[in-house]
């Protein structure tokens, strides 16, 4: 397995081949966080500003961005920026007063979940949500066993990362976690592996608390289709007493073009739903939803606060994200870019067989690269396609438990001129391969 950390990372052991002033800046950086300094790419980049789908460098250089999703109406969107800047100036308190801001936001972002979902708890990050999530589904059902899939990311905190394995290096379950093989080419057994998991679980006297699903399948290597298999794993899930947590933090918000959520894309029905970054776009908001009664046995023993979670200024950035979306139509540009960029990448791997699957929904891609050695060769193949593109100043990423699978997730603001310099770009970076 592939740690995502270890994903585009620049290797630190190279400094010595840059000269000059980004030498003495890796350098400095390397001297203060030491071995946790992760960077992207073997030329890393230094950004000064951004705006809309576009980063600029220090001498104005532009690069187009087709690999972030927090910022997801496009980098410091001006109605965003204004909605914090007004906030900040006037009121910054936590949510333990009354504040209408905050139970405006709740309403409005409610409104657009099934109504059984209508208790939020505001966090600050998806590591946050996704921990209260588990703790919500462990005191609810009673239960411990979590099943998650094979290259999944949930987040960085203690219990988190016990359900994350592509946060480790080497990765050995804890005796309260099974994984299970990502749908990526076979979904519709799918269901068969969450059930054998459960089956599992029960069999070494673990009682089952939740599933936990990204279902856009980001770091398993992007999975959208057929739309619906979720249904059978989580009708497994629920008729052994267990919870759908529905990850939301990266197909939420509109990303897949069809809706706001992910889950309501193939139409099931979660028991919690976590929520994090392309929610404050940039700014740190994040939040779980559930069914009351979840929220409630919790609450009778622990309960939860979070200094700054749900603060007006959060509040506002909130609805300024959600104001954004519905009047420019991002959901309905996710759908219309994402489709054209889909057929662009198919008709581009029919002319290089390094292109593999094109797979996804709305505005995020993935592109299985092919190699003629599994594994490694395909990431390192992977790495190349994505460093070429670097150089012709396009951002894209990788995912996937061996890093073979191409990352396409820009702004939700992606135009159709965006995605033809995307495509052009990727066309020269395999021909220059030599894939043909
Ligand atoms: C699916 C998913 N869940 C949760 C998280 C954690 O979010 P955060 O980094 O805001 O804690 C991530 C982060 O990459 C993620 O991709």
């Amino acid at each position: 397995m592939k740690q995502i950390l270890a994903l585009n990372a620049f290797d630190m052991n190279a400094v010595a081949a840059h000269g000059g002033a980004l030498a003495a800046q890796l350098q400095r950086r390397a001297s203060v966080f030491g071995a946790g300094s992760v960077l992207f790419y073997q030329r890393p980049l230094q950004f000064v500003r951004g705006r809309g789908t576009w980063l600029y460098d220090a001498d104005g250089t532009p690069y187009l961005d087709a690999y972030n999703n927090v910022p997801s109406v496009g980098h410091c969107h001006p109605q965003v920026v204004e909605a914090a800047a007004r906030q900040l100036s006037e009121l910054n308190i936590h949510n333990r007063y009354l504040h209408a801001g905050i139970i405006d936001y709740a309403e409005r972002l409610l409104g657009t979940l099934p109504s059984p979902l209508s208790n939020i708890t505001f966090t600050c990050t998806g590591s946050e949500s996704n921990d209260l999530a588990l703790r919500l589904a462990s005191k609810f059902t009673g239960g411990q066993g979590v099943i998650v899939t094979e290259a999944a990311y949930h987040g960085n905190t203690e219990l988190v990362s016990q359900v994350s394995p592509s946060s480790h290096r080497h990765w050995n379950a804890a005796a309260h976690v099974r994984v299970v093989a990502a749908p990526l080419s076979h979904p519709e057994v799918f269901a068969a592996h969450v059930t054998a998991a459960i089956d599992d679980l029960v069999a070494h006297g673990v009682k089952l608390s939740a599933l936990l699903i990204d279902s856009i399948f980001s770091s398993d290597g992007v999975c959208a289709e057929p739309i619906g298999f979720l249904s059978a794993a989580i009708d497994a899930v629920h008729r052994n007493e267990g919870l759908f947590i529905a990850d939301e933090v990266q197909p939420g918000f509109g990303r897949t073009g069809a809706g706001w959520w992910g889950f309501a894309r193939h139409d099931v029905q979660p028991d919690i739903v976590t929520m994090g970054k392309p929610m404050g776009n940039g700014y740190p908001i994040g939040a779980v939803v559930t069914r009351p009664e979840i929220l409630k046995s919790y609450c009778e023993e622990v309960g939860y606060f979070n200094t700054f979670g749900g603060s007006p200024v959060a509040a506002a950035v909130g609805q300024a994200v959600l104001d954004v979306i519905e009047r420019e139509d991002l959901i309905g540009n996710a759908q219309r870019v994402g489709n054209s960029l889909r057929e662009g990448l198919i008709n581009l791997a029919q002319r290089h067989p390094t292109l593999g699957q094109v797979r996804g929904a709305g505005l995020y891609l993935g592109v299985t690269i092919r190699s003629s050695a599994a594994g490694e060769s395909a990431a390192r193949a992977t790495e190349a396609i994505i460093n070429g593109l670097r150089e012709r100043r396009v951002l894209i990423g990788a995912a996937g438990r061996y890093g073979d699978t191409l990352k396409l997730r820009p702004p939700l603001c992606f135009s159709s001129e965006d995605a033809a310099v995307l495509l052009n770009a990727l066309d020269e970076v395999l021909t220059g391969l030599g894939s043909e």
